[in-house]
């Protein structure tokens, strides 16, 4: 019985979160440990080699990413505890405006604790939050913008800039054939900002895209114990993915799986060569381009 107590993911109250290691297995985990073990605080000499990207995700059981446009209603706790956990060792976040619009996108860390580690580890105090926009229609009042204390870069082909706001705003513009150039816009936030752990959250339009330029690492996927159906066609079943098939689909190999209150944590690695992935054939007459996005920028 010892054994299965120690396994017992249910925390005393007042304590973190423990997660059962069921890939490899191994004892529970709390959060923080679980961020140390992905290696989030290791910073590599700064060379010419793209930084370290993940993508953190959560989808219901049959793969819806939003329950009434949102995603929060798809969060446990734990899946909760995960997404702040992983904010607090990287970098950079990375985000589209899509979700900034609809989540109403706040700032990055809200525990001083947090922001007093990241400073005693060497980091700044918080990571970048990072924006990808066409249209740059981004209202100021969206709270991470009406934050003072937020540091925001946009990612753009555009030229324009967003009304004042109370954050510190700057630009990274990087343009190809008329579009967002994503790799280059992910140089420059190495090169300017020093960027060397970069986190995505999204949404599904932006993620399909950084998987088609070959540019994420690691998936790390909550799986939501939920089932939600949906037609996909209605635009409300969105799922992880956005946009138009990825042909061939990518490749993807179990890293770790962790469990809490029946929520799966899977960490996936993206194979070798997935870059060779694009948009298929079937789905080029469909637009590629991403909705509100001005190609012209
Ligand atoms: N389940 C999850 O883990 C999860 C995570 C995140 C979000 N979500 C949900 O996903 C929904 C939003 O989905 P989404 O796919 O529309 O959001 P998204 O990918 O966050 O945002 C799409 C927007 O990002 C900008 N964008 C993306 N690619 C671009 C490019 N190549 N060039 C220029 N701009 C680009 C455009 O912004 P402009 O319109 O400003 O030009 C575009 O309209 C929300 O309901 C949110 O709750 C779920």
């Amino acid at each position: 019985m010892a054994a299965e107590a120690d396994s017992d993911p249910r925390p005393e109250p007042g304590q973190p979160l423990r997660l059962r290691r069921l890939l490899p297995a191994g004892e529970p985990v709390t959060v923080p440990e679980t961020v140390e073990q992905l290696g989030l605080w290791d910073r590599r000499a700064q060379g010419s080699e793209r930084q370290r990207v993940l993508l953190n995700m959560v989808s219901t059981v049959d793969g819806r990413a939003t329950l009434g446009g949102r995603s929060a209603p798809l969060s446990g706790r734990a899946d909760r505890e995960m997404f702040h956990g992983l904010r607090s060792a990287v970098d950079a976040v990375l985000v589209g405006a899509g979700t900034v619009r609809m989540e109403r996108y706040g700032r990055i860390i809200h525990e001083e604790s947090v922001r007093r580690m990241r400073r005693d580890r060497g980091l700044g105090e918080e990571p970048l939050a990072c924006i990808v926009s066409g249209r740059l229609a981004l209202e100021p009042d969206i709270p991470l913008l009406a934050e003072p204390k937020a540091k925001v870069v946009i990612l753009t082909s555009s030229q324009a800039t967003l009304p004042a706001t109370a954050a510190e705003v700057e630009y990274v513009r990087a343009e190809r054939d008329g579009r967002l150039d994503l790799p280059g816009a992910l140089t420059q936030l190495r090169e300017r900002f020093g960027v060397q752990v970069l986190l995505c959250e999204g949404g599904p339009h932006l993620s399909l895209q950084l998987f088609a330029a070959g540019l994420v690492d690691e998936l790390l996927l909550s799986l939501s114990p939920r089932l939600a159906g949906g037609e996909a066609a209605s635009g409300e079943a969105l799922r992880i993915l956005g946009g138009p098939e990825l042909d061939p689909p990518l490749s993807l190999e179990i890293l770790g799986a962790l469990e809490c209150e029946s929520d799966l944590f899977l960490r996936y690695g993206v194979s070798e060569g997935v870059s060779a992935a694009r948009p298929s054939e079937a789905s080029r007459g469909v637009s590629t381009a991403v909705p509100g996005v001005d190609a012209s920028g």
